[in-house]
């Protein structure tokens, strides 16, 4: 992201009022909803039945299934315009379970270079004859699939931050496969939940494919603030998954606690309670983007950002990420350094995942925090001798 030009100092002080107004109604809301979050998961907590167990006892398939549980699955399918759903105790075992017993002998799996350890953990245990990696979001990379394909993609990867162009994708696959052929897009919303698409309901229903994709993950650990993850499908999916995904089979279900969480969390972005979360983060991203485009001088070599439009997650790539990152945290700033072999090597950066809670006095805080360390590096570096 280049520098941008300092702006005239007249606009930075009705800049100034503007972003302190907005930032009183950020902080606001932010709190309502907080709050509302709490009442209605409290209430949800006090509608059980006086002494409801808080475990579910048991794996699904055997003491732990419940109502709430199954009426959890349709309330969250429904919401995600998806036939039916599969709830998994973390978006680790969904991805485990999904790839590791789907794919039959034989079949091909394609998989995004860049996808998520849980992913790879599920494709390394699957009977799949052959797992080709393709070049990140490379639309060219994934025509080389020949046969019997599932596509593995994440929609906002977790490290670079950036949107896969899933529809570009699907156009690829019904080309080389036909529309009604033998390809099975797998897509992981972990980070696009609550943030991307009306009400939050992810990158696939944003660009409208849910019906192209065979399996969606949505993680509940993130945006969400709770923790699991449903798998969307189909019914004979799921009824497999039930019988063969053996991180559902054998760990005990989650806890109504739990599920009681996870309903609070879908009722609020079903209801645009939301909303305002959501464009006060869209706000934060844009706010975030242009001041680091205002830092000054730096030398490329040293510093550079990395970011996607509307991604909460940003890049700073330094070949001295955990020395930026610890001036960082010694402000206050949970930001990480994050170095091979989670990035490629030579790709080692501090990762900034914005939240709707943050405010902008917390990114200008940041922000300054980076460019005193810029400035450091610049007064540290050995000027040469005439
Ligand atoms: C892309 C992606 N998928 C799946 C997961 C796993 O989700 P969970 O934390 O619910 O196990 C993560 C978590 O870090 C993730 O980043």
């Amino acid at each position: 992201m280049p520098p941008s030009k300092p702006q005239s100092k007249s606009k930075s002080k009705s800049k100034t009022l503007h972003t302190s107004l907005h930032s009183a109604l950020h902080n606001r809301s932010t709190k309502l909803s907080l709050r509302q979050f709490r009442t209605r998961y409290t209430t949800h907590l006090s509608q059980a039945p006086p002494l409801y167990p808080f475990s579910s006892g048991g794996s699904r398939l055997l003491a732990g299934n419940s109502p709430y549980a199954e009426s959890l699955e349709s309330f969250i399918a429904n919401f995600h315009n998806a036939p039916t759903g599969l709830l998994f105790n973390s978006g680790y075992d969904a991805n485990v379970g999904v790839l590791s017993c789907i794919p039959q002998p034989g079949d091909l799996i394609l998989y995004d270079e860049y996808v998520h350890a849980s992913s790879r953990e599920g494709m390394r245990l699957s009977r799949a004859g052959k797992r080709v990696a393709f070049e990140h979001s490379s639309v060219v990379g994934l025509e080389e699939g020949e046969r019997n394909v599932f596509v593995v993609i994440e929609s906002l990867y977790s490290m670079d931050g950036d949107v896969a162009p899933i529809r570009e994708m699907v156009e690829v696959v019904d080309r080389l496969l036909g529309r009604n052929g033998n390809g099975y897009f797998v897509v992981d919303e972990a980070h696009a939940t609550g943030v991307f698409g009306a009400r939050g309901v992810g990158v696939v229903q944003e660009v409208g494919v849910e019906e192209r994709m065979f399996i969606r993950v949505h993680t509940f650990g993130k945006a969400l603030g709770a923790h699991g993850a449903i798998v969307l499908c189909d019914e004979v999916t799921k009824q497999y998954l039930i019988n063969y995904a053996r991180s559902l089979i054998y760990t005990t279900a989650l806890g109504f606690p739990f599920l009681a969480l996870i309903r609070t969390a879908y009722e609020m972005l079903a209801e645009g309670e939301t909303e305002e979360l959501q464009r006060n983060l869209q706000h934060l991203v844009q706010y975030l983007h242009t001041r680091l485009g205002e830092l000054a001088s730096w030398d490329p070599a040293l510093f550079e950002v990395d970011h996607f439009p509307r991604s909460p997650i940003f890049s700073l790539r330094s070949p001295l990420p955990r020395q930026l990152a610890t001036v960082c945290q010694r402000k206050g700033f949970l930001v990480h350094a994050i170095m091979s072999p989670t990035v490629p090597a030579g790709q080692e950066r501090v990762r900034i995942c914005l939240h709707a809670g943050n405010t902008v006095e917390e990114i200008d805080g940041l922000v300054e925090t980076i460019q005193g360390w810029l400035n450091n590096q610049a007064s540290d570096k050995p000027t040469a001798r005439l």
